[in-house]
This record gives structure tokens, sequence and C-alpha cells, in this order.
């Protein structure tokens, strides 16, 4: 296999994509691509989203499951891979051919005993922040403004000389291969570090027969342009929250919601119910997790009048830290927060999608769990908010000081999507960054795209200089 390095960055771009699914969530409007969003039934300033009962599990098995596990079982065959790949670093110290694999992948057997190599859940939920791998964190420099199909297309075409299509080798890789077809140019973001799961999970559905989650060829659903991007959130806020994604709209099980990740490859709901069997175990891993500490020194006393600062200001909407440590799952209304309402005004738009999910396999049975459209953001959880930059649901605000102060933020934005610690700015604590004026570069994050709006969140603004810093120093110890 003689492929270029920019022919193996097509195919790893291809992995990450396969995996999008998992995240069931909202995604776009109907077919009238980017008017003004539709915003329904206003909701008070605050909403209390209760709590919904979940599965307990083995948190070891948990994670065993999600670095080894074959939720996604459809792939490229390993020897290909690594003919494309190399030998990747054995970050998660990984056993048998896992080991020579990136923790992004993993290899796994097909249904009819060929081993392939397909993504996994930490293409997105976990990202190398100061030369460490976090597992948890969102990733925020992968890059989804490429389009994928010429690429799978490549991939293809591959296959079909190494091994024909009549192979075992192709029949491991089909399920796989369609998939990819049939979301590659729906997915497509503006920029790069943003993510657009949600829109992935909407396109697979409309190719997903809802009862018996086989698959199926012509789109059954009205599927729209326009593609609403989001920020990954982390996974260690997950324990403290009463739904999942950001605008509250994962109800019910958790560990159900979470197994749509098997749409690309979607076979049958005997395998959903597989993956179902034990990913309450993956939930269970996913509720241990820990953020990250604050790698460097804390002014105590900067710090402590931060504290009050935040308990007065803050902790109404995200809750008390330490030793009163609580969380009010609050989810705020669009028109009190003032961020970008594309995201909500996508849950209702794509009412067709919620239509699906809530009568679908996924909303039957003992371990039900459901969508629910609200018009408003919750107010998530600030554990480890220092590493979590960008801010807010889209991602549009580089540090936590541009957070804190709206009149600063840049309008248009670049960062050198490096994770080297000298990449990270310590005193804004977030991503340095240069402000642009040009825009056209899907490295230039560009606040005036529909969807990418840095707006609203003022609560900030009037504090004086030294008090943001004081806060600011609170905020790194969270
Ligand atoms: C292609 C990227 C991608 C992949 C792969 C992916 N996710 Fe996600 N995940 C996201 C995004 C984006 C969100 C936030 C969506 C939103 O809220 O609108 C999310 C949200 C979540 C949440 C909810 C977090 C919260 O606090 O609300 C959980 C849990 C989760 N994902 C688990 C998983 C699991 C388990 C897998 C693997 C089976 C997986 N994800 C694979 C992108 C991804
Ligand atoms: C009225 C409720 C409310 C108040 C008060 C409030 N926030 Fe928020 N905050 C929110 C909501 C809702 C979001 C999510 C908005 C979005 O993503 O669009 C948010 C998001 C954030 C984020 C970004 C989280 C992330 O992961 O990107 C930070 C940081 C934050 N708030 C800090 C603060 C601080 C510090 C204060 C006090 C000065 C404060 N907030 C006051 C409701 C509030």
């Amino acid at each position: 296999m003689y492929m270029s390095n920019k022919n193996y960055l097509f195919l790893s771009v291809l992995l990450t994509l396969v995996f999008l699914s998992s995240c069931k969530k909202d995604s776009p409007i109907s077919s009238n691509s980017f008017e003004e969003p539709i915003v329904e039934e206003p909701i008070e300033k605050f909403k209390f989203i209760p709590p919904s009962s979940q599965r307990n599990g083995d948190p070891d098995a948990g994670y065993e499951y999600l670095v080894y596990g074959d939720y996604i079982d459809s792939g490229v065959p390993v020897d290909l891979f690594l003919g494309f790949t190399g030998q990747g670093s054995n970050r998660l110290n990984r056993e048998g051919d896992n080991a020579n694999i990136r923790y992004s992948e993993t290899a796994v057997t097909a249904p009819n005993g060929q081993r392939v190599v397909t993504s996994n859940c930490l293409t997105c939920h976990a990202q190398t922040l100061n030369g460490q791998l976090v597992i948890g964190l969102g990733n925020a420099v992968a890059d989804y403004s490429v389009d994928q199909a010429t690429n799978i297309n490549l991939v293809d075409q591959t296959l079909t000389l190494l091994y024909g299509q009549e192979s075992p080798e192709w029949e491991a890789y089909e399920p796989y291969s369609r998939g990819i077809h049939a979301i590659a140019d729906d997915v497509i973001t503006e920029v790069r570090g943003v993510n657009s799961a949600d829109k992935l999970a909407v396109t697979l559905s409309s190719h997903i027969n809802k009862h018996d989650l086989s698959w199926i060829e012509e789109p059954q659903l009205p599927i729209s342009e326009e593609v609403i991007p989001t920020d990954v959130p982390a996974w260690w806020l997950l324990k403290k929250k009463n739904s999942m994604f950001y605008g509250g709209l994962g109800r019910g099980d958790f560990a159900r919601i979470m197994i749509a990740s098997n749409g690309l490859a979607a076979s049958d709901s005997t395998k959903a119910r597989e993956i179902d069997n034990n990913f309450d175990d993956v939930l269970a891993y996913i509720f241990s997790l820990e953020a990250p500490e604050y790698p460097e020194g804390i002014d105590a006393l900067r710090a402590l009048a931060g504290e009050n600062l935040f308990n007065e200001k803050c902790a109404t909407c995200h809750g008390l830290y330490g030793a009163n440590e609580s969380y009010p799952n609050l989810l705020v209304s669009v028109e009190e927060v003032g961020t970008d309402p594309y995201l909500v005004s996508s849950n209702f738009g794509y009412s067709y999608f919620v239509d699906w999910y809530n009568s679908s396999w996924f909303s039957k049975g003992k371990n039900a769990a459901y969508l629910r459209p609200e018009n408003g953001y919750m107010a998530p959880p600030l554990d480890g908010i220092w590493a979590t930059a960008p801010y807010l649901h889209n991602g549009s605000v580089p540090t936590l000081d541009d957070l804190l102060n709206s009149t600063q933020r840049p309008d248009k934005w670049k960062r050198s999507f490096g994770t080297a610690a000298s990449e990270y700015d310590h005193e804004k604590v977030g991503w340095k960054y240069t402000i642009e004026s040009i825009t056209g570069s899907s490295l230039i994050y560009d606040t005036s795209l529909p969807g990418y709006g840095n707006q609203g969140h003022n609560y900030g603004d009037d504090l004086m200089e030294e008090e943001r810093k004081d806060l600011i120093e609170y905020l790194k110890m969270l």
C-alpha cells in the first residue's frame, strides 16, 4: 500500500466521521435554510430539569468496552489501516493489535470474523492538553470543515482494487462505507474546532428504520442543509446533570441515548441490545471521571476574593463548589442568557427527528430514553472549566477573560490548533489567539456566521478589571 500522508489524513478524517453518530441530539431546521431561528414555547427565565433514574454499572468494564468494544463493528481491514497510518503510539496501553493503533480508533472483529479498524468515542471525547491525553475532554481541535465525499470514494476504490467487492474484507467494510456516503456532505462545518455530531445523528436517523434499526438506503426524513456547530462537552460534568446535551434535550436513560453510536454501521436491534447491555458500564465509567486539576500555581488570596464574587453573581445558575457543593440543574431561557439561538431553535425545527426518536426502538422498554426540546440552554457545571476552552455551546469565545467581558470578545479569531502547553494562555485562561480582519479560511472562527455567534452571557460585564481577575483565579480551582 503506497499512500501519501495526505491520503492517510483523508482516511483518518473519514474514520473520525464515522463515529459521530453516538450523540443523539437535535440538529438543524427543516428546509428553510438559515432563516431567523424558530423559537417557540417561551419558558420562564429558569426551569429546573428533574432527574431520571440511571442504570448502575462497572466503571472498569465500561472503560474496557470503550477502548476495545465493537459498538461499531464495521471498518477498514487492520492491515490496510496500518499500511495507511503506520504504527500509532499506544497512549492507552492497549494490547493485541490495538497496541499499534492510536487512541481514537479501535480494532474490532466484524460480524463475519474480519478484523477491522473503526473509530471510537475518544475521537471526539479525548484531547491532548499540555502534552497529556485527557480522556473526557471534548476534542476542540478536530477538523470537520472538510468534505468527506471524495475521500470515501478513494477508500472504496482501494478496497475494491486490493480485495474486490466479493471479498470478506469488503463485506466487513460495506456498512461503514454506506454510512459515510450517506452523511459525508451533510456534516461539514464552516470552521475547524467545532463539531457536527448533532447533524450526523439526524442524518443517520433518516436512514434507519425506527423499529428494528435496519438500514434504509433512501433517506426517510427531510434533512435540511445547515449544520449547527457545537463544542464537545466534557464527560466529567455528566454525573451532575439531569439531562444530556446543551439544551437539555436528552432525557431518560443516558446509556440508552449514547448507543446511537452504532447508527453508521447500523445492522439491527439485536446489535443495539448488545451495546445497550454494555453501555451501563460505559456510563459508570463516564460518571467516575473527575476534572483535571489546574497545572500551575493559583493565587490563593485572589481566588478567595473570586469565590465571594462567584457565589454572589454566578452560583444561582452554576451551583456551588468545594465543601458545600451543589448543582441546580437549571435550564436558562434563550432570551435570558442571550447566546446564539440556532442550536436551540434546531431542536424545535427538527421536530421530525424528535418524533422519530421518541417513537423508535430507543424510546421503548424499561430503560427508555427520549428527547425533549426546550427553549433554553443548561447552565453547565463548571468543574475543570480552565481546561475546556473555547467557551459557550458553539465554542465561539476563546478564553474565560473574553467570556466574562462581552465587549472584548473577538469577532474573528484564529488559533494554532496545537495542543502544547505553550498554546494555552494562563492569564486569560483559554487558547492563545490572534484577532483577524478577513474571513474565508476555516482556521478563522467567524462569529458572524449563523450558529457561530458569540453574543450573550453578559454576566461578567459589570465586573471591575481586578474583580474579573479574582474570579478567573477562582475558576481555575473548580
Ligand atoms: C464526532 C464526535 C463525537 C463522537 C464520536 C462521540 N460524541 Fe459524544 N458528543 C459529541 C458532541 C458534539 C456532543 C454535544 C452535543 C450537544 O449537546 O449538542 C456530545 C455529547 C455527549 C454526551 C453528553 C454530555 C453532556 O454533558 O451533555 C455524552 C454522554 C456522550 N457524548 C457520549 C459519547 C459516547 C459514549 C460516544 C461513543 C459511543 C460518543 N459520545 C461519541 C460528539 C461526539
Ligand atoms: C442566569 C444564569 C447564569 C448566570 C447568572 C451565569 N451564567 Fe454562566 N452560563 C449560563 C448558561 C445558560 C450558560 C450556557 C450558555 C451557552 O452555552 O450558550 C453559561 C455558560 C458559562 C460558561 C461557559 C461554559 C462552557 O463550558 O463553555 C462559563 C465559563 C460561565 N457560564 C461562567 C459564569 C460566571 C463566572 C458567572 C458569574 C459572573 C456566570 N457564568 C453567570 C447561565 C448563567
